[in-house]
C-alpha cells in the first residue's frame, strides 16, 4: 500500500471502530478481601457504543470472563503483609493508569537516573537504578537520586488501550518499517529484547524505549518495579539503593510472591496480561471537515513516516485480534529524538532514542510527551528534535488554518 491509501484504509478503519462493541463500566464498591491482595467487585454491564475502557468486541465468553477477573487484578491493592515493597511506585495497577477510564495513563511521574560518562551509560544499578521507587514500607529503606547521578529523567504513565492489538502485530511488520526508505534524515531502529516470558529474541514494543515485547513480560516487570511483587519471571526483590542489607530486614515475604493459583492455572501477571490484551483500544471521536482536511496535513507534513497509520496483526486463535487492522499511528521503532531524547540508556535504546509514541487516544491524554514536558500537542511538535527536526520544522511553517486541522485531525484518532 502507498501511504495515501494508508491513510484512507485507515480513515475507514477507524470509523468502523466504535460501533457495535460491548460496553463494560466497571463499578467501585468495598474492597473484599480475598487473601491475600485485596480486590474490588467488577461488574460489566452491556450496552451500545464502545467507550474508553472497555473490552474488545468479538470476545468470546470465556474471553470477556478472563477480562472481567483481570480487571479486579487490576485493581486489587498490595499491603506489606501481601508483598508490597520494599520499595515500590504504588500500591496497584490501577492507581497509575486510571485516566480517562481504568487502563488509562496518569499525570503520575517516575524517576530514571544514571551516570554518563565517556559516552557511556551506567545505570547505577548498584545504587538502585536505573528506576527510582518513590516509597519504602520503611522510611529507612528510603531510595534517593544519588549524587554519582549525572542524567535524571522523568516518565509518564501511558495508557494501556489497545495493548492485544500491538502485541499481536508480527516481528517482521516491525522490521518492515525500520526497512521502508522514508526521507527527511528519518531512519528508525527495531528495539530487539530478550522477552522473559518466551525466553525468545523478540521486537520490543512496549514502554518508552520499546523496553519489553510481550503483555506478560510488562506485567511481570511491573508487578516488581512498580508494586514489589516477585513472580516467576521476576523472582529477585529489588534492594532499597542497591543495599542488600536493607533487603534481608525488609523483605519478608517468600518470593516468588505472586504464585500460580492452582485451580485457575494463573498467577496475578497472568491476569494483568489477560486484561491488557483484551482491552479495547481508544474510540474514535466523530470526523469534523477540518479533521477530516488535517489527514492530508499529516500526511504531507511527514508525520506518518514515524507514526504510521495503521499496522495489522498476524493470525491469532484469539478472533477479536486475528488478522486485525491496528490503527496506532506508531511505526513501533526507536528514533534518535535529539535534545527530546530521555538520557536514559535502557535495552538496546540509546540515551537519545525513544519509540515512536503511539497518538490514538491522544486526546484523552496531557500533558503530553515521555517527561509531560508539553502542555498541549502543538508544543508537543515543537519539541520534536532529531530524525524528526525537518518534519517540525515543516510544520511550523505550515499556516495557522493548516495546523489547526491538523490538531483537529489528531484530537479525533
Ligand atoms: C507508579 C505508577 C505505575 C504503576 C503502579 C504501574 N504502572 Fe504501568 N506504567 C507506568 C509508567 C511510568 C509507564 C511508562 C514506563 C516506561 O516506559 O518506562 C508504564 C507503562 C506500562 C505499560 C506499557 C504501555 C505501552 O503502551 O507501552 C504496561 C503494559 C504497563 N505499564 C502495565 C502495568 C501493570 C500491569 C501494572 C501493575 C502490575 C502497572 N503497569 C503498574 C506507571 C505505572
Ligand atoms: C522521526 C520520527 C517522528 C516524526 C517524523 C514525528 N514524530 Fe511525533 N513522536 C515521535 C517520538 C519518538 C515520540 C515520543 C517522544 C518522547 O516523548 O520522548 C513522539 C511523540 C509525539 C506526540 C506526543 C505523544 C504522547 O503520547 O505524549 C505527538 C502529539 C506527536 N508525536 C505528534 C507528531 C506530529 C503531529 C508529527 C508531524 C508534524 C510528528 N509527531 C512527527 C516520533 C516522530
Amino acid at each position: 500500500m502507498t501511504t495515501r491509501q494508508r491513510i484512507y484504509v485507515a480513515i475507514a478503519i477507524i470509523t468502523l471502530i466504535g460501533l457495535g462493541n460491548v460496553l463494560a463500566q466497571t463499578q467501585f464498591k468495598d474492597q473484599r478481601s480475598r487473601a491475600p491482595r485485596q480486590h474490588h467487585n467488577v461488574a460489566l454491564p452491556t450496552t451500545a457504543a464502545t467507550q474508553f475502557g472497555d473490552p474488545l468486541a468479538d470476545l468470546t465468553p470465556t474471553q470477556l470472563a478472563d477480562f472481567a477477573a483481570g480487571l479486579d487484578e487490576f485493581q486489587s491493592v498490595d499491603t506489606a503483609e501481601s508483598g508490597l515493597g520494599p520499595v515500590f511506585n504504588n500500591v496497584s495497577c490501577v492507581a497509575c493508569h486510571s485516566d480517562p477510564a481504568i487502563g488509562g495513563g496518569s499525570v503520575i511521574l517516575e524517576t530514571r537516573f544514571g551516570r554518563l560518562a565517556n559516552g557511556h551509560f551506567d545505570p547505577l544499578a548498584e545504587l538502585g537504578g536505573s528506576l527510582m521507587q518513590d516509597f519504602a514500607i520503611d522510611p529507612t529503606a528510603q531510595e534517593v537520586v544519588p549524587a554519582q547521578a549525572n542524567v535524571v529523567a522523568k516518565r509518564k504513565s501511558t495508557p494501556l488501550f489497545g495493548l492485544g492489538l500491538i502485541e499481536a502485530i508480527p516481528d517482521s511488520a516491525i522490521l518492515q518499517n525500520a526497512q521502508n526508505p522514508k526521507p527527511d534524515g528519518i531512519t528508525g531502529r527495531p528495539s530487539i529484547v530478550q522477552d522473559v516470558a518466551t525466553g525468545h529474541t523478540r521486537i520490543g514494543r512496549f514502554g518508552w524505549k520499546a523496553q519489553q515485547a510481550t503483555l506478560l513480560a510488562f506485567a511481570g516487570d511491573a508487578y516488581l518495579n512498580e508494586i514489589g511483587i516477585t513472580s516467576r519471571l521476576f523472582p529477585q526483590e529489588n534492594a532499597p539503593r542497591g543495599d542488600l542489607y536493607m533487603l534481608e530486614l525488609y523483605d519478608h515475604v517468600a518470593d516468588p510472591e505472586d504464585a500460580v493459583d492452582p485451580a485457575t492455572g494463573k498467577a496475578d501477571i497472568d491476569r494483568f496480561a489477560d486484561f491488557m490484551r483484551y482491552l479495547a483500544p481508544p474510540p474514535r471521536a466523530s470526523l469534523t471537515q477540518s479533521a477530516i482536511a488535517g489527514t492530508a496535513v499529516f500526511l504531507q507534513t511527514g508525520c506518518e513516516n514515524c507514526h504510521r497509520a495503521l499496522m495489522q496483526t498476524s493470525s491469532s486463535t484469539i478472533r477479536a485480534l486475528d488478522r486485525k487492522l491496528v490503527p496506532l499511528f506508531s511505526d513501533l521503532l526507536l528514533h534518535d529524538m535529539g535534545s527530546l531524547g530521555d538520557g536514559i540508556a535502557q535495552g538496546t535504546a540509546a540515551p537519545a532514542e525513544m519509540k515512536t509514541a503511539p497518538l490514538w487516544g491522544l486526546r484523552a491524554r496531557t500533558p503530553l510527551l515521555h517527561d509531560g514536558r508539553a502542555p498541549t500537542i502543538d508544543a508537543a511538535i515543537r519539541l520534536h528534535d532529531g530524525e524528526a527536526a525537518k518534519v517540525r520544522d515543516r510544520y511550523t511553517r505550515l499556516n495557522s488554518a493548516q495546523q489547526q486541522q491538523l490538531l483537529d485531525f489528531l484530537k479525533s484518532i
